[in-house]
């Protein structure tokens, strides 16, 4: 594999470090060349110290940064800079929220490859990034675990001619079988305590209340081209089964890993190349029990909105997303 060029975007979050880590691992594959985040001075600039980026655009006070001798850049622009650099390969992206949406949309018009973590941008703008990056033949490779997984299902195959359903996958998150007059009571502390998944604060929120499975349903339509009515989630508190693709013959092809999104991260930087990642091995074995069933609407309305407001298209989305931002604001 010839050494790949990488912006990241959202360095200091929970995606960016563990993209980092990937990079560790292969530093013979991977190059950082640009890193960008908000206000984690600190770690940032442990990161530039190790990584020594050409690059570097934050919120906080360059002047402060170590070796200020890079190139630097702030807010928006900073954002796009970074993401259209000339020798930059890949983009990843994964700064939370809507801050997202534009680099991406750069990115991809000066035809950067797309590692895409961040989900706003494509609930939100899915109708402007999506028939962008098909005009520009401009790759867009999920991180998000369940998307990684129905792309891997569907390498080879046409989505829309052969796929019946795709089925994501849902743990449930803390509150699964929480009593339903409970609800109205959780604290922040309870609804950050995911039983599978370390994530960033905005993400694990939304899991408990699955409204990130309803952006997810969303996503999942415009990345891989398939109407509402052909998506489905089912309840899987495991999360080893990351997500299915149902064909039209009965055939259901179904993605197992670990819990753990350097996976999905080491395959959108290395793909078509399937490296080895000997710590990242699931033992079928050890795993016991899998379970599956459908998702309660009533404990989690949220998935039900989301989806019709994906069905309504339009702004219903965008608007969706800012309110969820706005609300798990306000609970924190
Ligand atoms: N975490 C996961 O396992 C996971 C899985 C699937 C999808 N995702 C998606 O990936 C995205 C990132 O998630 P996360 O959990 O990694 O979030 P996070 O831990 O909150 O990290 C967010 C990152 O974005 C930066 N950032 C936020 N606002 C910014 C702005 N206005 N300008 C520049 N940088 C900004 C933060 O910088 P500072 O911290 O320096 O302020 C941080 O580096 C989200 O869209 C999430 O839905 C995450």
């Amino acid at each position: 594999m010839t050494t790949k060029k990488i912006a990241l975007l959202g360095s200091t979050g929970s995606i960016g470090r563990q993209t980092l880590e990937v990079v560790r691992q292969f530093p013979d594959q991977l190059e950082i060349v640009a890193l960008a985040a908000g206000s984690n001075e600190l770690l940032l600039s442990q990161q530039i110290a190790e990584f020594r980026p050409s690059f570097v655009s934050a919120e906080c006070n360059l002047e402060r940064l170590p070796g200020f001798t890079h190139v630097c850049g702030r807010g928006v622009e900073g954002l796009l800079t970074a993401a259209t650099l000339p020798e930059v390969d890949i983009v990843v992206v994964a700064t939370s929220g809507h801050a997202a949406i534009l680099p991406t949309l750069r990115a991809i018009e000066h035809g950067k490859t797309i590692a895409l973590a961040n989900k706003e941008a494509i609930v939100c703008a899915g109708a402007i990034i999506i028939p962008e990056a098909r005009r520009r033949g401009v790759e867009i490779r999920p991180v998000d675990s369940e998307h990684s997984a129905i792309w891997q299902c569907l390498h080879g195959f046409e989505a829309g001619a052969d796929v019946a359903c795709i089925t994501l996958t849902a743990s449930g998150g803390p509150f699964l079988n929480r009593p339903l007059d409970q609800l109205a009571h959780v604290t922040v502390d309870q609804a950050l305590a995911h039983p599978n998944w370390n994530m960033g604060n905005k993400i694990t929120i939304d899991s408990a209340t699955l409204m990130n499975k309803g952006l997810e349903v969303i996503e999942a339509h415009w990345l891989f081209n398939v109407p509402f009515e052909q998506i489905e989630v089912v309840m899987h508190p495991q999360s080893v089964v990351h997500s299915l693709v149902s064909f039209r013959d009965g055939s259901v092809l179904a993605q197992f890993g670990v819990h753990d999104m350097r996976l999905p991260i080491q395959y959108a930087l290395t793909y078509p190349e399937r490296v080895p990642a000997p710590h990242l091995a699931l033992e079928l074995g050890t795993l016991g029990t899998l379970e599956f069933c459908k998702p309660d609407l009533e404990r989690f309305p949220s998935l039900a909105i989301a989806r019709q407001a994906g069905i309504s298209g339009g702004t219903y989305p965008a608007v969706l997303s800012g309110a969820d931002e706005v609300a798990v604001r306000a609970f924190m």
